[in-house]
């Protein structure tokens, strides 16, 4: 096994302020961007506050900024790096920062609660429900979500910009509406709700221009833009301007 020093810079504070500090530590081969930082919690910072559960990509708990870039520290093999490279770590950037690579994303689960809950199909029971595999397959690929937060902590439309926060849920959550609006089973229209307006009225849909940035930083490698992002502005601009929709609301406001 061979085993050399690595430079870390790891930023260490707290909500009043704080700044990088150097540290030279000891890799082995295998190692990740998480067991250096363990290392250095055994051997010379024990304070260092870190997050993390699983050390296998998949309770998305330790996630954090490398070298600039949104990624999980247990799925970073020290490998990626030059041995004589510096490698950073600072918490992740559109959150409040906690204590070191801690950070409040709380933001998250408030955006979470925003979104209305599959609605049930009236006069259908559990075990009757029945969905051709291709609409399965669809939403499946959004139930990967580890629920990291990279991708919102990416998206530039929040990243630098505390006040869009209030108008924008972000990717994760809008793959959400977009993974609920194209469920065939969801009855949100019967009972009144309207996805695709609230998605670009109340959870900040037009905010997003498609750069695509969520997806490079995904670890489930979800197509968030491609697969939920795109197709749900797509159907919110069907609803909007397609003729046909517009002739039903038409005679429908006639009618009454
Ligand atoms: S594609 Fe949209 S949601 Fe994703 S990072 Fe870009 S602006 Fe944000
Ligand atoms: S969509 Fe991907 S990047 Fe975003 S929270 Fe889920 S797993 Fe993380
Ligand atoms: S520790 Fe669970 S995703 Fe990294």
């Amino acid at each position: 096994m061979s085993t050399y020093q690595a430079h870390f810079r790891i930023w260490r504070g707290d909500p009043g302020g704080g700044e990088l500090t150097d540290y030279t530590v000891e890799v082995h081969d295998g190692e990740v961007v998480l067991d250096i930082v363990h290392r250095l919690q055994a051997t010379q910072a024990p304070d260092l506050a870190v997050r993390w559960n699983c050390k296998a990509g998949k309770c998305g708990s330790c996630s954090a900024e490398i070298n600039g870039r949104p990624r999980l520290m247990c799925m970073t093999r020290m490998s990626v790096f030059a041995r004589d490279e510096v490698v950073t770590v600072t918490p992740m950037r559109a959150f409040p920062v906690v204590r070191d690579l801690v950070t409040d994303v709380s933001f998250n689960y408030v955006k979470a609660r925003e979104i209305p809950a599959f609605v049930p199909p009236a006069g259908l029971g559990p075990g009757e429900y029945r969905m051709r595999q291709e609409d399965v397959d669809r939403s499946q690929e959004f139930r990967k979500c580890i629920e990291c937060f990279l991708c919102q902590d990416t998206c530039h439309v929040v990243r630098d910009h505390e006040e869009n926060k209030e108008a924008f849920a972000g990717p994760r959550f809008l793959m959400r509406v977009a993974e609920l609006d194209m469920h065939p089973l969801d009855a949100a229209e019967e009972a009144g709700l309207d996805r695709r307006r609230t998605a670009q009225e109340e959870h900040g849909l037009g905010y997003c221009n498609i750069t695509k940035c969520c997806t490079e930083v995904c670890p489930e490698s979800i197509r968030i833009t491609d697969n939920a992002l795109i197709p749900l502005k797509e159907r919110v601009v069907d609803r909007k301007y397609d003729p046909l929709v517009w002739l039903g609301k038409t005679i429908r406001r006639r009618k009454a």
